[in-house]
């Protein structure tokens, strides 16, 4: 008799649960804490271009701004002088802008005179220093690079390739991630940059960038999402607590954005 009535109970309970929470496809979207109900229809036609695409994906792609050309709907990207702050296709920085605390790195480690905000420059230095005494060799080739001088790059690869091409590995003023102060590109002191993927110390890169709170920004096959061909030379600083969820995630610093710190 008292199992009938407790499984009555439970019926009761079952039964009423699904009342209160229909199965329908918008409420399946607002589950996820970062859904926004103004872009329901964005996601919507996004889901209908991507199938394939789970919904958490879905909802992280369309808030990124990705359903969208590249270099639209563009905003002035929060947190400045943060160390989670992005910068990418649709977030850009003031012409103004200089981060705080831009410090010289140690030129055991570099050439000339590169500077790096103080928290960046100084686990950028323990990481060549540990990577040193290891064996390897870490060399920042490109840090924090001002509005003006990313201007004269990007210019310069707009004349050498067209502006299409440039913009699949140039970041147009305002919105190159070295204007933060958080980025070094790398080399081993004898390989080109460009085919730094192919040296040992890449391999040490990935292997322990991320204890020193570096990511790996513009991944191999992630371009779609980074809007930038892959630079296994490009290393953002973000801090060890993100740099250790993002590497265990294996996600980008755009989707671990949209997931974990827009909102915060
Ligand atoms: N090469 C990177 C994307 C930049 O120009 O900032
Ligand atoms: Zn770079």
């Amino acid at each position: 008799m008292k199992k009938r009535i407790l499984l009555l109970l439970c019926l009761i309970l079952i039964t009423g649960c699904y009342q209160h929470n229909p199965k329908v496809e918008k409420d399946n979207y607002t589950n996820i804490n970062y859904y926004k109900e103004e872009y329901q229809d964005r996601y919507l036609q996004y889901q209908t271009k991507h199938p394939e695409l789970s919904l958490t994906d879905i909802i992280t792609r369309v808030n990124i701004g990705l359903d969208q050309p590249y270099y639209t709907n563009t905003k002035e990207t929060p947190f400045l002088n943060q160390t989670h702050i992005l910068s990418n296709k649709y977030l850009y920085m003031p012409e103004t802008y200089i981060p705080h605390n831009l410090e010289k790195i140690d030129p055991t480690y570099t050439n000339g005179t590169k500077l790096l905000v103080k928290e960046a420059k100084e686990n950028f230095e323990q990481l060549a220093r540990d990577a040193k005494n290891q064996g390897y060799t870490i060399r920042a080739i490109s840090a924090y690079r001002s509005y003006d001088y990313q201007t004269i790059l990007y210019n310069k690869y707009v004349d050498q390739d067209g502006k299409e091409k440039a913009d699949t590995y140039s970041a147009r003023p305002g919105y190159s991630e070295h204007q933060t102060g958080l980025v070094v590109d790398v080399d081993n002191g004898i390989t080109t940059y460009t085919k730094f993927e192919t040296t040992k110390e890449f391999n040490w890169m990935q292997e322990n960038a991320h204890k020193y709170g570096f990511i790996l920004r513009y991944p191999n096959g992630k371009e779609e999402i980074t809007g930038y061909t892959y630079e296994s030379w490009h290393y953002r600083y973000v801090g060890k607590k993100i740099a250790e969820k993002i590497q265990t995630q294996n996600i980008t610093f755009d989707e671990y954005y949209i997931r974990y710190l827009e909102k915060k």
